[in-house]
């Protein structure tokens, strides 16, 4: 009874003009690996999931892309949003959807703009995850060690000591259910700190981010939308008859037009207190940013990175992406994201590329 639910509807907008609205970047082979982002999220999952169990939630936008990168879903496994609403909705939408289909539905939901290195290190820490998710009534979330104060996570303190099993929620005919030991009781889960705050969390070493990757049973989740964002759960109760069933189309256009845009991060983290962490290390990264592709990419002497047709002089520490076709010629610049596709060439300092995000508004704005 295991489920994948991949979140792909976010436009990305930290990575434009790379990641653009017809085109974001989770169906972009940003690794240069021959696989998109949304491909690799998958592939990533072999041997944990059946394929005929992976959904993924996305823009009705882009139901058409999704399935030209995933020929192997079926189209009810393609769940289309009428609008972003963040990710407490869409996680809504797939659950409800899931559990109503399988009441035993154990889910996995990962975001699909991720890296993640080790790959049979990720599949033992999701088995340890969803041994711990199949017969409890708990939130998991896989938390990385942090390595900078940075302000675009959420930051998880736990209770460092092994969580004793009459201590988590068991759920009625369940009680037989092991608690993997790794597990760890979540404190405080605070997303998006300020500046501050982050460097706080990470000096005093108590600190995970959060992944973003979730396990969990899909009724426990139906629960805590009960709990922490009732008035998305109402709209969800009213037509879940239709999930699954030709008006279901109808009904999610209208179910969005009625829920607030939220995290689930915000909506349910920060509040639910059977909330446990599954500390991890498996060579993560979220491809958030272009600072992270800076991070993340294959170095020249000089610290670039560098996917494109460039010839460099006397620079250094530089992100390049560019088309193939273009030949670009470099000189005396140090610390800078170049950046261009489908005719847009971004120039931006690497630290300030929070601002991608204004940049982006503003283009919009003018159009
Ligand atoms: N279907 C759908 N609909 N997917 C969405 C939507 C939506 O409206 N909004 C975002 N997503 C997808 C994105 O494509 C991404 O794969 C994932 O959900 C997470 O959204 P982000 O917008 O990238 O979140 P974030 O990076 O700001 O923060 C989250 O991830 C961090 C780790 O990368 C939070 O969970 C943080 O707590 C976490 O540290
Ligand atoms: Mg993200």
């Amino acid at each position: 009874h295991t489920y994948l639910v991949v979140m792909a509807g976010g436009i990305g907008s930290r990575f434009w003009p790379f990641s653009r609205t017809h085109h974001p970047k989770q169906f972009h082979d940003v690794l240069g690996l021959g696989r998109s982002m949304l491909q690799l999220t998958v592939d990533r999952f072999a041997g944990i999931c059946p394929p005929e169990n992976v959904f993924v939630v996305t823009n009705r936008d882009y139901v058409e892309l999704v399935q030209q990168h995933l020929p192997e879903l079926a189209a009810h496994q393609i769940l289309g949003e009428p609008i972003g609403r963040n990710t407490a909705p869409c996680i809504a939408y797939a659950s409800y959807r899931i559990a109503r289909l399988d009441p035993e539905a154990v889910m996995v939901v990962t975001p699909a703009d991720h890296a993640v290195m080790h790959e049979e290190n990720f599949r033992a820490t999701i088995r340890t995850a969803l041994a711990g998710a199949r017969s409890h009534n708990v939130l998991i979330t896989l938390g990385i060690q942090p390595s900078r104060p940075d302000t675009g996570y959420g930051y998880i303190q736990f209770i460092d000591d092994e969580v004793p099993a009459q201590h988590v929620r068991q759920l009625p005919g369940h009680a037989d259910g092991a608690f993997p030991k790794q597990l760890r009781k979540v404190k405080t889960f605070t997303e998006k700190p300020n500046a501050e705050l982050a460097q706080m969390f990470v000096s005093s070493g108590e600190f995970l981010w959060n992944s973003g990757l979730f396990v969990w049973r899909a009724d426990a989740i139906v629960q805590a939308f009960h709990q922490y964002l009732s008035d998305i759960a109402e709209v969800f109760d009213e037509g879940r008859e239709q999930l699954g069933t030709p008006a279901e189309e109808e009904f999610i256009t209208r179910a969005y037009s009625l829920c607030r845009n939220i995290s689930i991060d915000y909506g349910v983290m920060e509040k639910a207190d059977n909330v446990y962490v599954l500390p991890a290390d498996f060579g993560w990264s979220d491809l958030g940013t272009w600072d992270s592709l800076h991070r993340m990419g294959q170095h020249d002497a000089d610290e670039n990175v560098v996917d494109g047709n460039a010839l460099l002089y006397d620079t250094r520490e530089c992100v390049i992406k560019t088309p193939p076709e273009r030949l670009v010629v470099v000189q005396g610049l140090e610390g800078y994201i170049v950046a261009e596709y489908d005719n847009v060439l971004l120039i931006c300092k690497r630290t300030e590329e929070q601002r991608v995000k204004d940049f982006v508004a503003d283009v919009k704005s003018k159009k």
